[in-house]
C-alpha cells in the first residue's frame, strides 16, 4: 500500500472535493456524534501504545515507527495500537513462526504458474527493459537530473505489464497510467472514506475525486483488456481447429486462463488486483536500491563487475540471473537497512489462539507482527550497510538457500512470512535484477551534488514510501557487454 503523509493529505483534500459545504459540515457533525457513540474501544488485557502527548490513534497514524519502537522496548510481550479502523494487537517477531503455520486457504497455488514461467519471461523482461530505458532515460552522456520515483514507477509499470498482459497492452499509454495511479487512488479514497462514519462510507466513495478516477480506471481497463482476452481465446480456438497445440503464452492472461480451468474469470478485475499488489511494492524496492547505489559507488562498481562476469559468460536466463549472488545480497541488505514496513503478517483471528507465553488472542481481533530488521544478534553491526552480508552467510556450509532475497524469516519480513508471504516475490526479485543489470551497466548514478543527499521517505503508520519529489542524476555509460537482445 502506498502512503500519504498528513501534510500531503491536507493538500489533496481541498483540491476539488466536490462536496458542498453543507455536505461537509453534515458529514463532520454526524461523524463526531457517531465516533462519540461508538468510541473505538481498546481490547481488554493488552497495553495500549502511544507516544507521549499524543492520542493512541494519532500516535499510530503519524508517528508509527516511534510508537512501535517505544512500545517494543517498554512491553516485553504483545501490546495493542489504535489504527484508523480499530484496535490491533502487535506481536514481537519471536512469535512469527507460531503465527505462520495457522491453517488457511492456499491461495498461493495460482502464483506457481508465474514462478514456474520465470525462464520464459526473462527475454520479455530484457526486451522491455531495453525499450523502456531508451524512452525514460535516453542516451545523453551529460549528467541529467531526474525525479527518481517517476522514472522507476514508469519502468516497473512497463515491466510488470509486459509480463502480465503482453507487449501491446504494456505500451498502451492509458493502461500504464491506470497501472501507476490505481493503487494510489484506491489508497487515498479509502483513507478519506475512513474519516467518515462507516454507514456513510459508501456514500463518500461516490463523491471523492479518487472514487471517480477508480471507476473510470475500471471501465477503461475493461476496454483495453477485454479485446486482448478475446484475441487470445480466438488464437487458441484457431490452433485447436487446425489440429495444432495452442500458442504458449507466458503472460498472466494465459496462466489465469489455465488456472481457472473453465471457470469464469474477471480478467480486468484480476489485473487491477495484481497491479495493486505488485507495482507499488516493486517500485519502492527498486527505488530504494537505486538510492543505495547512489550512496555506495564502490558497491555499484562491484555489482557491475558481477553482471559483466555472470551475464557475459552465461547470457540471459532464469539461471544466470540467479547466479547474481552479490546483487541478491545487496537487494536483501537494501530492504533490511531501509525497510518498507516495520510491521508484517497482518492476520484476522478466527478462533482464539493461545501463544507460547500464555497470551490469548481473542476471536475477532486483528493482529500483526513487529519486524526486527536490526536485531544485533542476527545482524552484527546492524546499522552498517554491508552489501555482501547475506552473500557471506550463504557461503557458510548448508546455508546456500537460507539467506536469499526471497527467503522469509522472522528477522527479515520484507515479503512477509509464512502461509501468506508474498507469492509474487520470486517474480519481483527476478524483475528487479534484470532491471538493475541494465540500469547499472548503461548508466552512472549519483545524488544531485548541490543537494548532497535525498529527502526522507514519507511515513504512514509503520510504512515508508520513498520521496515523490526527490531527484538524482544519471548519465549514459558504455556497457561492457551486450545486454540487449537484438
Ligand atoms: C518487491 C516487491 C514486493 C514486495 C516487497 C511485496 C511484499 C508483500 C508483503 C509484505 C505481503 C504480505 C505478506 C504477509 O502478510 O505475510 C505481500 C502479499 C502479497 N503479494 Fe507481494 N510484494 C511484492 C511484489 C509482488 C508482486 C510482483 C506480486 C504479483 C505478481 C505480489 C502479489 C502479492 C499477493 C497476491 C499477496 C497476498 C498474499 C496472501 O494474502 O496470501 N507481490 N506482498
Ligand atoms: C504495514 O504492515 C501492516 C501489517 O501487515 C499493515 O497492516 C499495514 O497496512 C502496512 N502499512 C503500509 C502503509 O503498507
Amino acid at each position: 500500500m502506498p502512503f500519504v503523509s498528513d501534510l500531503q493529505f491536507a493538500s489533496i483534500v481541498p483540491d476539488g472535493l466536490p462536496l458542498s459545504l453543507v455536505g461537509i459540515v453534515a458529514t463532520v457533525v454526524i461523524g463526531i456524534i457517531y465516533s462519540v457513540l461508538t468510541k473505538e474501544r481498546p481490547l481488554a488485557g493488552f497495553p495500549l501504545a502511544a507516544i507521549e502527548g499524543q492520542s493512541p490513534k494519532k500516535s499510530w497514524l503519524f508517528h508509527g515507527p516511534q510508537t512501535l519502537n517505544e512500545a517494543l522496548a517498554k512491553y516485553s510481550g504483545p501490546f495493542q495500537v489504535m489504527t484508523g479502523t480499530g484496535p490491533k494487537i502487535v506481536l514481537p517477531n519471536r512469535f512469527a513462526d507460531e503465527i505462520r503455520n495457522n491453517p488457511s486457504l492456499n491461495f498461493q497455488k495460482a502464483f506457481l504458474k508465474l514462478t514456474q514461467s520465470l525462464n520464459l519471461v526473462t527475454d520479455d523482461l530484457v526486451d522491455e527493459t531495453t525499450a523502456a530505458l531508451r524512452d525514460i532515460y535516453g542516451s545523453s552522456p551529460e549528467w541529467t537530473t531526474t525525479t527518481l520515483k517517476d522514472g522507476v514507477t514508469d519502468l516497473v509499470a512497463r515491466l510488470s505489464s509486459r509480463v502480465f498482459l503482453g507487449q501491446d497492452v504494456c505500451r498502451n499509454e492509458r493502461w500504464l497510467q491506470i497501472a501507476k495511479s490505481y493503487t494510489v487512488d484506491s489508497f487515498i479514497a479509502s483513507y478519506i472514506m475512513r474519516m467518515a462514519p462507516s454507514p456513510l462510507r459508501f456514500f463518500v466513495y461516490w463523491f471523492v475525486p479518487q472514487g471517480r478516477s477508480i471507476r473510470k480506471a475500471v471501465r477503461d481497463a475493461r476496454q483495453i483488456i477485454d479485446p486482448e482476452v478475446t484475441k487470445r481465446i480466438a488464437a487458441v480456438d484457431a490452433a485447436r481447429a487446425a489440429g495444432l497445440k495452442p500458442p504458449k503464452t507466458a503472460d498472466s492472461l494465459g496462466w489465469m486462463y489455465e488456472v481457472a480451468r473453465g471457470r469464469q474469470v474477471d480478467y480486468p478485475a484480476s489485473q487491477l488486483s495484481l497491479t495493486m499488489a505488485a507495482i507499488h511494492t516493486t517500485t519502492e524496492t527498486t527505488g530504494q536500491a537505486m538510492l543505495d547505489i547512489c550512496e555506495h559507488p564502490d558497491v555499484a562498481q562491484q555489482l557491475r563487475e558481477e553482471i559483466v562476469q555472470v551475464i557475459g559468460e552465461h547470457g540471459w536466463s532464469k539461471n544466470s540471473v540467479t547466479k547474481l549472488k552479490l546483487m541478491d545480497s545487496f537487494l536483501k541488505e537494501s530492504s533490511r537497512v531501509h525497510p518498507l514496513n516495520l510491521s508484517s503478517m497482518n492476520r484476522y483471528v478466527e478462533q482464539p489462539v493461545e501463544l507460547s507465553d500464555g497470551t490469548v488472542l481473542p476471536k475477532g481481533s486483528r493482529i500483526m507482527v513487529a519486524a526486527n530488521f536490526a536485531d544485533p544478534v542476527t545482524y552484527p553491526s546492524p546499522a552498517t550497510f554491508d552489501a555482501a552480508r547475506f552473500l557471506r552467510k550463504r557461503q557458510e556450509p548448508g546455508q546456500e538457500h537460507a539467506h536469499q532475497f526471497v527467503t522469509t524469516t522472522p528477522e527479515h519480513m520484507h515479503f512477509g512470512h509464512g502461509e501468506h508471504a508474498c507469492p509474487g516475490r520470486f517474480f519481483a526479485a527476478h524483475l528487479d535484477k534484470v532491471a538493475l543489470c541494465h540500469l547499472l551497466l548503461k548508466y552512472e548514478w549519483r545524488f544531485v551534488p548541490s543537494e548532497g543527499g535525498f529527502p526522507a521517505p514519507d511515513t504512514f503508520e509503520t510504512g515508508f514510501s520513498g520521496s515523490r519529489t526527490g531527484q538524482v542524476q544519471f548519465r549514459r555509460r558504455q556497457e561492457e557487454i551486450v545486454l540487449d537482445l537484438e
